[in-house]
């Protein structure tokens, strides 16, 4: 996939365009380091999931995992476009419901929920708690018997299903911290038929990890659910009406031909996933069909999954493509005894994380340069005081390449854009090193440009602070 590929992108005058807008100007106009949304780009993204699972299934949820980008502006717009929500903390299903989402359209993800958030779950009658453990399924009984509520629950499994990336971003399999192991299952089924006083089973979940590029990992995670739920079925008699197959949902990196020869073949089929979602959703809807399910379960079992709602759970899918990072070079160095150049810019892991955390790769244009041709390889690095905060693995290669190509000219005082930064970005920033943390425009679907968080000044610094 080539960056004009979507449409979303542009050029005008040698600058780089974003939704239409020059973002030269727009940097020039709020400063830097500065994320920008657009909303017909997350509204595009929530529609085309909702309608490619709405061709081959009739009763689909779209959940949107608010971990992503949970600005609330951005929450708003994933309702309004038809997106229902994922959360993870009690802080995450409270701007959930002060967006506007119904605790019927949320469901609740954790492995470490508090009873403060059990309670708020079970307050705001939520679609699902999603249980972790036997151990948290009785926690859930014994506030809802507190509460004299019940609670909505799933449980979430672990499909022993590896994706193939790196292991802090597989989430479904034993070596990871997540989920009920297909063993216990059945007991946590049964605890909770028997306390149907206080909870209400609706069915299923499991998450496999984020950036999940090969279909079959998908389908894998689904059989172990189905067959599952099948076994089980045949044993309680309980019929899942919910089954969430969780995020993962690829996203295309567009990768520098220069910069994939550093990467691992595994790691870049995983940043270059073109699986489409048409491909996603008919696979998967194809595994419940009844005439499918009767071949490998049985007769009794065929219609198990017909009036089953089915339920995902994309984050980087809806908000990847609908940000980018704005940040400015502040200084250049040549390291001669390496025949290295270097540009310093104003966004390091304080403003995107991900880099350090999973050396995730976002590809970068000279914003204000767009005229002249990318020839010149540079390092790239972050303006905190760690030899860490670099756009490259500074120990060993992982994923990230070495060098970045940018114009010859390109020089302090230009302007670094990064894509797909809008999952994962913002709710990760943090004021290390005493930096005011990037504000927040949004591109409106009618070209108007605001504020939707602002940059942070340094009077914020102290502002939530003690003073002796
Ligand atoms: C339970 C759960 N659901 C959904 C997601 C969203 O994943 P993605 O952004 O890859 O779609 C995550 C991400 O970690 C998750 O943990």
């Amino acid at each position: 996939m080539k960056i004009f590929d979507n449409k979303i992108y542009g050029q005008k005058d040698g600058c780089f365009c974003f939704d239409g807008q020059n973002l030269t100007e727009l940097a020039d106009t709020y400063g830097t380091p500065l994320y920008i949304f657009s909303e017909r780009e997350l509204k595009r993204n929530v529609q085309e999931i909702n309608e490619q699972f709405g061709r081959f299934r009739e009763k689909v949820s779209i959940h949107y995992a608010a971990k992503c980008e949970s600005t609330v502006a951005v929450l708003q717009i994933v309702r309004k476009a038809g997106g229902s929500l994922e959360v993870n903390s009690g802080g995450e299903l409270f701007k959930g419901l002060y967006s506007g989402f119904k605790g019927n359209q949320i469901v609740f993800n954790g492995v470490s929920k508090s009873e403060d958030e059990i309670e708020m779950a079970i307050i705001n009658n939520i679609k699902s708690i999603n249980v972790d453990s036997l151990y948290e399924l009785k926690r859930i009984l014994r506030v809802a018997g507190r509460l004299k509520k019940k609670a909505k629950i799933c449980l979430r499994i672990v499909p022993e299903v590896s994706t193939g990336v790196v292991k802090g971003n597989e989430t479904g399999t034993h070596e990871s911290k997540f989920g009920i192991t297909l063993d216990e299952v059945e007991r946590a089924v049964r605890l909770a038929l028997e306390n149907q006083s206080l909870v209400i089973l609706r069915g299923y979940h499991f998450h496999i990890g984020t950036q999940t590029y090969d279909l079959k990992s998908f389908v894998e995670a689904l059989r172990t659910m189905l067959q599952m739920a099948a076994r089980i079925y045949k044993s309680t008699g309980f019929r899942p009406d919910l089954l969430n197959i969780g995020g993962g949902l690829p996203v295309p990196h567009y990768i520098d031909p220069t910069a994939s020869q550093y990467m691992p073949r595994n790691i870049y089929a995983m940043l270059k996933s073109e699986l489409s979602i048409e491909q996603i959703a008919k696979e998967i809807c194809g595994e419940l069909a009844e005439e499918k399910v009767q071949h490998w379960a049985g007769v009794e079992c065929g219609a198990l999954f017909r009036d089953t709602e089915l339920l995902l759970e994309p984050g980087r899918k809806i908000s990847a493509s609908a940000g980018v990072l704005l940040s400015r070079i502040e200084n250049e160095k040549e390291r001669r005894e390496l025949d290295e150049s270097w540009l310093m810019i104003d966004a390091g892991f304080n403003t995107l994380m991900e880099v350090k955390t999973y050396s995730w790769y976002y590809h970068m244009v000279c914003a204000n340069k767009m005229n002249e041709l990318p020839t010149k390889p540079f390092k790239v690095a972050g303006p905190c005081c760690d030899s860490g905060d670099v756009y490259f693995d500074i120990d060993y290669h992982k994923s990230l390449p070495d060098y970045r190509v940018f114009p010859e000219s390109t020089e302090p005082g230009d302007l670094i854009a990064m894509l797909n930064v809008g999952a994962y970005g913002t709710p990760n920033m943090s004021n290390y090193n005493g930096r005011p943390k990037a504000g927040v425009l949004l591109i409106r679907e009618n070209g108007d440009v605001i504020v939707i968080k602002p940059a942070q000044k340094y009077g914020d610094l102290v502002s939530d602070e003690i003073k002796l």
